[in-house]
């Protein structure tokens, strides 16, 4: 199975998503905000990408109330949660709304948009400045790709537990926001803002459990999984230790062309 199948599987077996996804719905509401600050009027073409159950969709519907949206996420079943979720949502708008399967990373599209929207999803992308100069293509001049994703801080303290036991570690390398920052400045104006959000666990097992409830749990196929063993005796360490931290350094940032 290719990297975008085994990402797309494991989202679509993420039936209790929205249940456990805290995170994530403070983080589109976050990246919302953002985007109203930045963008004075609202758009007529929005593409969504990586639309999961529609915690940003639901304020990208609100914020442009005469927009045609093209919703996307690469795993269908994703797009049908969101499909589902954005019915009951009643619109006095006057909105055309498509919702497609669609690897973020290789968009088959053939128009502009005025806003391209993505929270949390860039991170499971192979080459992020590649993708978002591909997708900056699909912008009308004077428009913007608004996206949060993960940075290099994140769950540093289940990277030092990994290392300190000898247990390879599935955590992929997230950017440094400075240098993404410095990347990305030189592609198109860049505005970046990094918030840090601290999240306490009675013990390391919850905190990969919630990573499982929401489908983030997979290690990318070239990293090595820990032997079960190595694996059980470091959890076992850390449940000796008490209360776990996590560390979630996460990056908004918007690329005006
Ligand atoms: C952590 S969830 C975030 C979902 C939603 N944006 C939210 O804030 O709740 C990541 C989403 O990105 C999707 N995704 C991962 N890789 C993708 C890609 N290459 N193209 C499009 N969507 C992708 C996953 O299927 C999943 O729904």
């Amino acid at each position: 199975m290719g990297e975008p199948s085994r990402v797309a599987s494991a989202f679509s077996g993420a039936n209790a998503y929205a249940q456990y996804a805290w995170l994530q719905r403070r983080v589109a509401d976050h990246l919302a905000q953002h985007i109203r600050q930045q963008r004075t009027a609202s758009a007529q073409q929005v593409l969504e990408i990586g639309c999961g159950t529609g915690f940003l969709t639901e304020h990208l519907i609100a914020d442009n109330p005469h927009a045609d949206f093209l919703i996307t996420d690469i795993s269908t079943q994703m797009v049908q949660r969101c499909r589902t979720a954005m019915d009951q949502i009643n619109s006095p708008n006057s909105q055309t709304i498509h919702y497609a399967t669609m690897d973020g990373q290789h968009p088959s599209i053939d128009t502009t948009y005025e806003l391209i929207a993505s929270s949390l999803a860039f991170q499971w992308f192979d080459d992020l400045d590649a993708s978002i100069a591909l997708l900056s293509t699909q912008l009308e001049p004077g428009s913007m790709i608004a996206f949060s994703t993960l940075g290099a801080e994140t769950f540093h303290q289940w990277r030092s537990a990994c290392k300190k036991a000898n247990v390879p570690c599935a955590t992929p390398n997230y950017p440094e926001p400075d240098a993404l920052n410095n990347r990305l400045s030189k592609q198109a104006t860049f505005w970046m803002h990094v918030e840090r959000i601290h999240a306490e666990y009675p013990s390391a097992w919850p905190f990969l459990q919630e990573l499982r409830h929401i489908g983030a749990h997979r290690p990318r196929s070239e990293r090595q999984p820990a032997s079960t063993g190595r694996f059980r005796a470091l959890l076992r360490r850390l449940e000796h230790l008490g209360n776990f931290q996590a560390t979630y350094q996460i990056i908004y940032g918007i690329l005006t062309v």
